[in-house]
């Protein structure tokens, strides 16, 4: 098989935090008199908090200075962790640990590449930091999905060439990202959601490495 590395993002594929971020992301709108969907919630997901903060701001047809979209970031960060405090190993998404262990039994690396600052709190609450062999974080890079930095850091990492990576992706951002490190890309969640993945599965329950090894032999 040419994968000889696995890379995941964080927020929405070893776990459901995405939910919170747009619970966040819904409160801010409503302070601000606006309604913010599901739907436009796509557009958040994978891309930093600024990033996603200027987009709800767009949705929401307002104009703020910066000193004020700095004070909603900081309250957004400050309803998130609220949410996370509590998140227990019971929140990993179904399969993820049956995976990674047969991953890592059949000795391929793992890393995790999320654009998220908050990753390595929520990777101790929910007890699963010493499944990678490397964690890129937002607080690592400094260009935002798509650009392919949190990537092909968590590549160099591992002394993996990216050609040689497999990355697990639930947000098109993200995907983006993996094909710009010209690495292979399975996405996570609905096909009509995420574009340019080699593949897309619901989740990883159903997910073996005998199929990895069928789809990239
Ligand atoms: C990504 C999420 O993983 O991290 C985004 O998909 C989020 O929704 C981004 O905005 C940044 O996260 P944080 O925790 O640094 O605000
Ligand atoms: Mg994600």
């Amino acid at each position: 098989m040419k994968i000889k590395a696995c890379l995941f993002d964080l927020d929405g594929v070893v776990v459901d935090t995405a939910r919170y971020h747009y619970m966040a992301w819904k409160k801010i709108a409503s302070d601000l008199s606006f309604d913010f969907s599901e739907h436009d919630n796509e557009r958040l997901k994978g891309i930093s908090r600024m990033e996603s903060l200027d987009i709800l701001l767009e949705i929401g047809k307002i104009k703020v200075d910066l000193h004020t979209k700095e004070e909603l970031a900081a309250t957004k960060n400050s309803l998130y962790i609220s949410y996370i405090q509590k998140m227990t190993p019971d929140e990993i998404l179904p399969g993820v640990i049956r995976f990674l262990d047969e991953l890592h039994n059949g000795g391929i690396l793992v890393a995790l590449g999320s654009a998220s600052k908050n990753a390595m709190s929520i990777l101790d609450k929910i007890n699963i930091a010493q499944k990678f062999d490397a964690v890129i974080d937002g607080n690592k890079v400094s260009k935002a999905k798509p650009n392919p930095e949190v990537f092909l850091k968590g590549a160099a990492e591992l002394g993996i060439e990216p050609n040689d990576c497999l990355v697990f992706e639930d947000a098109q951002a993200g995907i983006d990202a993996a094909r710009n490190g010209g690495m292979h890309i399975i996405g996570i969640g609905q096909p009509e959601n995420l574009k340019n993945a080699d593949f897309v599965i619901p989740g990883f329950e159903t997910m073996r490495l005998d199929q990895l090894i069928s789809w990239y032999s």
